[in-house]
């Protein structure tokens, strides 16, 4: 079973790229499922019930959110009765925290959790919270979306996990990390996946607003950045199931 993995996608111009790309990536990767995380698609927060529909339409089998769950508020309408979109599991809010789905007669369980380094939201210890999801809920598979800032938490996750969860991977910072690597028990290991949405932004966000943010204190407010567009993924690879492989993708227009 392969799982292509894609990071933090950014506006809905990255739902747009994705299906440009699909035929390829599934041509040169030969994916069985397709997983996203989808925290930013609606203006860079959020995901409205539109942009899910087009992400089903995509094939996308289970959505990972972040700490821009609720950045559109609408998703409270569907977020409870969706069964293949899970918010951080160890923040407590409307929707679920792990989804599991089947394929080919296997369970696969995706946690999403937050780290809790440089985020002021009130946490639960997402390594407690992950062990007891995993202790408790029967899978074949699990797959671990960690929405964290610091590479340090990521790091200790995966290891913390290693050999129980099947894939730990990061998400959250949007800049991919190239430290991809099985880990000594085969979970397979990143710190972070990387965006999918503009390239020369301010990761997303139209650079010029953030460098007047930083320059001189004050900003319009953020806008999505335009031009030239990036895809950032993995490949999970559990064909053989004692030698689990990570590819990592990295596409620029
Ligand atoms: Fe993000
Ligand atoms: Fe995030």
């Amino acid at each position: 079973m392969k799982i292509l993995y894609v990071g933090d996608m950014y506006s809905s111009n990255s739902i747009t790229y994705l299906k440009k790309l699909l035929p390829m990536l599934k041509e040169k990767y030969n994916y069985n499922l397709l997983m996203v995380n989808g925290e930013n698609i609606t203006h860079g927060r959020g995901l409205s019930k539109k942009h899910y529909k087009e992400l089903m339409e995509l094939n996308v089998s289970v959505i990972s959110m972040g700490n821009h769950t609720f950045g559109q508020k609408e998703i409270l309408d569907y977020i409870d009765e969706v069964n293949n979109l899970c918010r951080p599991a160890n923040y407590n809010a409307p929707g679920k925290g792990y989804v599991t789905i089947n394929y080919n007669g296997k369970k696969i369980t995706v946690i999403n959790l937050l780290g809790r380094v440089y985020f002021e939201m009130s946490l639960d210890n997402p390594f407690k919270v992950a062990k007891e999801i995993i202790q408790n809920v029967p899978s074949d598979y699990y797959i671990i979306d960690f929405h964290a800032e610091a590479t340090s938490e990521k790091i200790a996750l995966g290891y913390y996990l290693d050999g129980i969860a099947h894939a730990v991977i990061g998400t959250h910072t949007h800049v991919q990390t190239s430290d991809e690597r099985v880990l000594p028990n085969k979970t397979l290991y990143i710190s972070d996946i990387g965006m999918t949405g503009p390239l020369e932004g301010v990761i997303g966000v139209d650079r010029n607003v953030i460098i007047s943010r930083f320059v001189n204190g004050f900003s319009e407010p953020n806008k999505v950045a335009t031009g030239k567009m990036q895809f950032n993924a993995v490949l999970l690879d559990f064909t053989i199931l004692d030698k689990p492989k990570i590819t990592r993708i990295h596409i620029e227009e």
